[in-house]
């Protein structure tokens, strides 16, 4: 048990895929795990471990916003020996060829700030998804049909954004989206030399304005699920 996760020792596997939503962590492990188990829902924030395909998998919430997603990675890679952490969430388009219910698979973040920018200091450290994990990615989307986006996207610190130049300026320099938390999971995973990668459906575009109505998310979020598995055990 650590401060935030509830889990005994040996209850959470090495590979953990991470929703924002914990209720998105319940359906996806009741939806894709077999023998699917509540391991612990200290804050409401659920884990659980089961296995896909005869592999160990846990699937833990992260909540909003990289302070949050911060705590849960910590705790599952220093005291739950997590080394794969696969982040499934949603996406703002910044770019017009990035339509809603597009998958993003984010190379890179951009941002302001993140919890770790203290030990950074001056440095604009810049954070890198998994190779691996990435090209693993990239087929298993494209086996199901699917052209994933590759690039960089934005983590930022606020969901409801006032700087619209800014958005301008990343927009111009090739953004694919914003979300809300890949930076610090990407900087987590260089620090302890694990691997992690952010798989991303769009959401909303904020090119258009449209967004996806939420009886058309539950769809979209699977296929990511999938395409984290596969890439997980590729
Ligand atoms: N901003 C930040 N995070 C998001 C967005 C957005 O527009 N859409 C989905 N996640």
């Amino acid at each position: 048990m650590t401060v935030h996760i509830g889990a005994k020792p040996g209850q959470i596997a090495e590979t953990v895929l991470m929703p924002g939503d914990p209720y998105r962590a319940r359906w996806a492990a009741e939806t894709f795990l077999e023998r699917a188990e509540l391991v612990h829902e200290v804050r409401g924030m659920f884990g659980f471990t089961g296995t896909w395909r005869g592999h160990r998998v846990s699937i833990q919430g992260s909540g909003m916003g990289m302070p949050s997603l911060s705590i849960y990675a910590n705790e599952l890679i220093r005291d739950y020996g997590a080394k794969t952490l696969i982040r499934i969430g949603s996406c703002g388009a910044m770019q017009p060829e990035v339509k809603v219910r597009d998958v993003v698979l984010a190379m890179t973040s951009s941002t302001l700030s993140t919890p770790s920018s203290g030990i950074f200091r001056e440095l604009n450290f810049a954070p890198a998804a998994d190779f691996g994990l990435i090209a693993a990615a990239h087929a298993a989307a494209t086996a199901r049909g699917i052209t994933p986006h590759v690039g960089g996207i934005y983590s930022s610190d606020v969901f409801y954004d006032e700087r619209p130049d800014l958005t301008e300026q990343m927009t111009r320099h090739g953004v694919l989206a914003v979300e809300m938390e890949a930076a610090e999971l990407y900087i987590l995973a260089a620090r302890y030399g694990i691997r992690a990668l952010a798989v991303l459906t769009v959401s909303d575009s904020l090119v258009t304005g449209e967004a996806l109505p939420s009886d058309q998310r539950e769809r979209s979020f699977g296929d990511m699920v999938e395409v984290a598995l596969e890439a997980a055990f590729a």
